[in-house]
């Protein structure tokens, strides 16, 4: 499975707490190359569904919570990102579903690559038989 759930090293004292995230650490494994963020989702309404064959991407759940299922072809694994003290790394050829999103939930997404749709995968099938063959 190529994920990870990284630890962030959080700057808290009484006035709350701060967590800064730079590109090539070993937080963010990446060059930093776009940012987005995602919000006004519902429980009931279900996101990503598809792979990426370059991208890495870092996710934090800034606020709410939602579940990621990840499937490498081979098999599948479901987590939950629910605080952002911990990012959700996800590396190339990983199959990712984002479901159960709590109201209010706001995720953070830094991305290794610039948008590109060519790069993205979106059937399932397509996926199986480029990671498997
Ligand atoms: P999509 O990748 O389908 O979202 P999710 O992975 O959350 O299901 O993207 C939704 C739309 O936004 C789609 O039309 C492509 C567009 N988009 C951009 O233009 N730039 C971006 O950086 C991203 C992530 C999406």
């Amino acid at each position: 499975m190529n994920y990870k759930l990284i630890d962030m090293n959080i700057f808290g004292d009484d006035r709350g707490k701060l967590i800064s995230l730079e590109g090539n650490s070993n937080v963010i494994p990446f060059d930093i190359k776009r940012v987005y963020y995602i919000y006004d989702t519902a429980p009931d309404q279900d996101r990503g569904m598809h792979a990426h064959k370059e991208l890495e991407q870092v996710i934090v759940a800034i606020d709410g919570a939602c579940q990621f299922i990840l499937d490498d072809g081979k098999s599948r694994e479901k987590i939950w990102l629910n605080t952002p003290e911990k990012g959700l790394y996800i590396g190339k050829n990983m199959w990712r579903e984002m479901k159960h999103f709590s109201y209010g939930c706001k995720l953070m997404v830094l991305a290794s690559t610039h948008y590109d749709e060519n790069e993205y995968i979106r059937d399932y099938d397509t996926f199986l038989k480029e990671v498997n063959d």
